[in-house]
């Protein structure tokens, strides 16, 4: 499969590659890029160059790389790509392969510089222009460029780094050894805006609207006049790709939102109000409550309730679909951090995560998949263009599996009710604290079990509450939230109160690793 989206290639927009040399740091240069304006892709630097001249880059950026160019496997580049005419910018271990590779000399000085450090200018320089003579930037880096290759020029210093920034004007090839794309070099953006725009002539035309207008076009393109299906879940990517579908080829799409009965309080009647009422999708809620809590009955063990879900959810979208006539895509909320993952992912697995993966193999559905070009954050934009409303476009993340998985034991009619009376005092206290979208996650889960209370002056031996809450980037670490004491005590009061059926409310403070998300 390729490994561009929908939107690779497409002329209306200039295309920088960013070459992966292993660091944490491509990824967020190539936001840094598409904050500029400016379309970029990741690539592996073990790509032969003419693979990446054919995808005719306006520019190219090597990342950070946590080798030393002076090892035996130390990751590189064919060098012929210095020759080609598309300019390159490398950033600390891609300037110092640059240096490395034309010439210049990368020592071991033994003295690295991590974190702020001053920047002086020392020649002019299109990167620097308005920039002041000295500022802080930010580094991490051991080995420093000693000398530059022949022909370039020093045009920064930094304590440590005699060579912290250098260049060949005419051949357009620059290095710097700080970060630009961190927040912490606090004038970063705008040196690498220097770079695209006047450097390299990319325009700045990746914008919110130019996105869905070039995604309307690609989808019209690969479906015609063919009907598409798409499993709509309430969620941020399906919402959004569904609406991006819709806004391209109207009525030949059918949403189908399998109602599992084991989402949020009002989920599944704003999806109907939003995409049916706002929107004018063609949309199948699809109730099947009864079914999913018959295949979860007295299934206790959370990789079984998964299957049980993910089969179950297979049938019912397979019912429906079966009346829909002549379908011949799916569409897939897929995105772009999933496609550049998927090539290097072997990260053992912890959960199998049920989403509607499965569903096309068996189905013989082409895939669609309008959002695999995009960042997160543009996701939104676009959805936010589209008019979804603010709930859905910043909605945090929910397991496929829904509140089945927050209930430790087995899944009870009385308990999903308990359960989703508990998460939405959580989620209406959170958002009125103003910290909805500060945290990844924020929610309520019910171990089935029971504790002793005392009510007024009786005993009661009810269910305890515990509120999960926390941060993260990407879901692969976390971190527990520290929320607010006064936020806590309203929660615990307000659940005890209003939800009956429960007399304790407690707090998980566990980050993860060791603890995973959600309980199950
Ligand atoms: P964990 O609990 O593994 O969760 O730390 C990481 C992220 O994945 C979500 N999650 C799921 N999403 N199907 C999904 O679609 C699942 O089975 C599932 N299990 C966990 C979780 O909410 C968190 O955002």
């Amino acid at each position: 499969m390729s490994s561009t989206g929908p939107l690779a290639g497409d002329p209306a927009f200039d295309t920088v590659l960013v070459v992966d040399f292993g660091a944490q740091y491509a990824q967020l240069i190539a936001r840094r890029v598409r904050e500029a304006h400016v379309y970029s892709e990741i690539v592996p630097h073990t790509m032969p160059v003419a693979e990446m001249l054919a995808r005719r880059p306006k520019a190219i950026i090597l990342s950070g790389g946590p080798k030393s160019v002076h090892v035996e496997s130390a990751p590189a580049i064919d060098p012929e790509v210095y020759d080609s005419g598309v300019p390159v910018l490398g950033i600390c271990y891609g300037a110092q392969l640059l240096a490395h590779q034309l010439g210049g000399s990368v020592a071991r000085t033994g003295r690295g510089e991590y974190g702020r450090t001053p920047l002086t200018l020392l020649a002019s320089s299109l990167l620097f222009a308005d920039q002041p003579d000295t500022q802080d930037v930010w580094m991490s880096h051991f080995d420093a460029i000693a000398t530059t290759p022949d022909g370039f020029v020093a045009t920064a210093r930094a304590p440590d780094a005699p060579v912290a920034a250098f260049e060949h004007r005419g051949r357009r090839l620059y290095g710097v050894q700080f970060h630009p794309e961190v927040v912490h070099t606090a004038r970063g953006q705008e040196i690498l805006k220097r770079f695209l725009y006047d450097v390299c002539g990319c325009r700045p035309n990746w914008t919110r609207t130019s996105i869905i207008e070039a995604s309307v076009q690609a989808i019209q393109a690969q479906v015609g006049s063919d009907r598409v299906l798409c499993a709509l879940s309430g969620g941020v990517d399906s919402s959004v790709a569904a609406a991006l579908v819709h806004k391209a080829i109207g009525s030949q799409l059918t949403c189908v939102y399998v109602d599992t009965g084991l989402m949020r309080a009002g989920e599944a009647e704003q999806v109907e109000d939003t995409f049916r009422g706002q929107f004018q999708i063609d949309l199948v809620r699809a109730k099947a409550g009864d079914r999913f809590l018959e295949a979860l009955h007295e299934v206790v063990e959370p990789e079984e309730k998964r299957k049980a879900i993910g089969a179950t959810f297979i049938r019912v979208f397979e019912e429906v679909a079966a009346d829909v006539d002549n379908a011949r895509f799916l569409v897939q909320g897929t995105l772009y951090p999933d496609v550049i993952e998927s090539g290097t992912e072997d990260a053992a697995r912890i959960k199998s995560h049920h989403n509607v993966g499965g569903l096309p193999a068996e189905m013989n559905l082409e895939l669609i998949e309008p959002l695999r070009s995009l960042f997160k954050d543009e996701v939104r934009a676009v959805g936010e263009e589209l008019g979804l409303p603010e709930e859905i476009v910043w909605r945090q993340p929910f397991p496929g599996p829904g509140l089945a998985v927050r209930i430790v034991g087995a899944v009870t009619p009385e308990r999903l009710e308990l359960l989703r009376a508990a998460d939405a005092i959580v989620l209406e206290e959170v958002k009125r604290a103003g910290l909805y979208r500060s945290l990844w996650q924020s929610f309520a889960v019910l171990p089935a079990v029971h504790t002793v209370g005392v009510m007024g002056d009786e005993r009661t031996y009810a269910y305890p509450v515990v509120i999960r809450a926390v941060t993260s980037d990407d879901a692969m670490t976390a971190d527990w939230a520290r929320l607010p004491y006064d936020l806590l005590e309203r929660l615990s009061s307000r659940i005890i109160g209003e939800v009956a059926g429960v007399n304790r409310v407690a707090f998980d403070v566990t980050s993860k690793p060791p603890g995973t998300i959600e309980w199950e």
